[in-house]
């Protein structure tokens, strides 16, 4: 089993990077040439992904180390064009690993398509139909996907609400459907439009809307950990880590940034494996305001130890079937760099992230600021953008974080002092 608890990653060069993953993770030749980008994806897959496709649009993917997730170490796939990210979240997950890593759950693989019903004369009386009709209902949905049920998914019940809106009254059926491995909108959105006809005859009303609901509160992803008081740098930073927390549970305004960070981390690995981050992210915030209020996706407690406990839950629809999940070269292989056998082992690995990258922006907010670690990272895309080559770089960014002046120009001007060998000058 590969050991995840890496130091100094972050310190080699790609190549050396590169080659680690490859050599841990069995990594063949073309699978490391895809990484390098030395085989191209190619532009028809790209075309065959979406319409009037021109290009490619490269987003870096980077390895975040030091994730033990229910007792195994797994290198998590990032990808993601904001600095930091990656060495925040493997920051993080150095200080659970001590502490036993991450624990996780998932309430269950069950994704709700909805059915719109609308010009009923007599909604409540054709919602009893509805349900007198269950069995009905399930067995046209399940005969639009054998797979799914030989697999032992497939629609398994339904919840039927009525809704009174300003001007009218309609009917909703939830169908609910156990997707399995896969993330589910096709096989949702082909079982609503299939059983529409027949919804139509029972209720004698007329239905519009067919469609997968993105507020996937039957596919709770849940992700637990402890992270040492003494790593973290002590009781007063945990003390305000918590505090931190308190701000985000109580204020809608801080709870949208401290979600947006989580996000940060789970849209990475999302976008890594070939899943729908909009989908993923639609259904975090909504769940975040389930209560009535906006809050916090995760909870901060001190245990009795009095290090640091967190944990996080919510909605996780990704898959490792289907979509791009398959059809992408990189998200094949991002999934192999989890080496994850389930859509249930995924949703928990990438709340896990969640959970961590949530830890590392508090940890930095509360003790040194965000900006700090920011600069070093921000510097270095200056210089890239500057002209700077491989071997200057490290040079420009150390020069400029100790003059704490990381601007364009002054990262331009140090770029040609040092290309014109002088160094060190301001
Ligand atoms: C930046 O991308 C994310 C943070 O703003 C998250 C937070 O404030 O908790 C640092």
């Amino acid at each position: 089993m590969a050991i995840s608890r890496v130091s100094g990653f972050f310190k080699l060069s790609v190549e050396e990077r590169l080659n680690f993953i490859t050599n841990e993770l069995k990594f063949n030749e073309e699978e490391k040439n895809l990484l390098l980008g030395l085989t191209p994806f190619p532009i028809k897959t790209a075309s065959s992904m979406i319409e009037n496709a021109v290009g490619l649009m490269p987003i870096p993917l980077g390895i975040a180390t030091n994730f033990k997730i229910n007792g195994k170490d797994r290198f998590i796939p990032m990808a993601t064009e904001e600095p930091s990210v990656v060495a925040a979240a493997s920051n993080a997950a150095k200080a659970a690993y001590e502490k036993g890593g991450f624990f996780t759950s998932l309430s269950g693989s069950i994704m709700r398509g909805q059915i719109q019903v609308l010009d009923i004369a007599d909604p409540y009386a054709a919602m009893a139909r509805i349900y007198e009709k269950k069995d009905k209902i399930l067995e046209i949905c399940n005969a639009k996907d054998p797979t799914l049920t030989s697999l032992g998914g497939g629609a398994i019940d339904i919840e039927v609400n009525v809704i009174k809106a300003t001007n009218q009254s309609m009917l909703v059926i939830h169908l609910l459907v156990d997707t399995r491995d896969a993330m589910g909108a096709n096989a949702v959105n082909t079982m609503a439009e299939a059983v529409a006809p027949f919804i139509e005859t029972v209720t004698s009303g007329r239905v519009v809307l067919r469609i997968i609901s993105n507020l996937a509160d039957r596919r709770l992803a849940r992700a637990r950990a402890v992270f040492s008081a003494e790593q973290l740098g002590g009781t007063a930073i945990v003390k305000n880590i918590v505090s931190a927390f308190e701000f985000a549970e109580y204020d809608p305004y801080r709870a949208v940034t401290h979600n947006k960070g989580i996000m940060n981390g789970i849209s990475a690995v999302v976008l890594a494996t070939g899943n729908d981050t909009r989908a993923v992210e639609a259904g975090a915030h909504a769940y975040a305001s389930v209560s009535g209020r906006y809050r916090s996706l995760t909870k901060w407690e001190i245990n009795q130890d009095g290090d640091l406990s967190g944990s996080i839950e919510l909605p996780m629809a990704v898959g490792i079937v289907g979509g791009a999940t398959k059809s992408h070269p990189i998200a094949r292989l991002a999934l192999k760099v989890l080496d994850i056998n389930s859509a249930e082992d995924l949703a928990g690995s990438i709340a896990a992230v969640g959970l961590a990258q949530n830890l590392a922006a508090m940890r930095a907010l509360a003790a040194e600021g965000i900006q700090k670690g920011h600069m070093a990272l921000h510097a270095r895309n200056l210089a890239m953008m500057a002209g700077a080559n491989e071997n200057e770089i490290d040079q420009i960014v150390q020069q400029a974080v100790k003059e704490k002046d990381v601007r364009y120009d002054r990262i331009l001007d140090l770029t040609k002092q040092i290309q014109m060998g002088v160094v060190n000058g301001k």
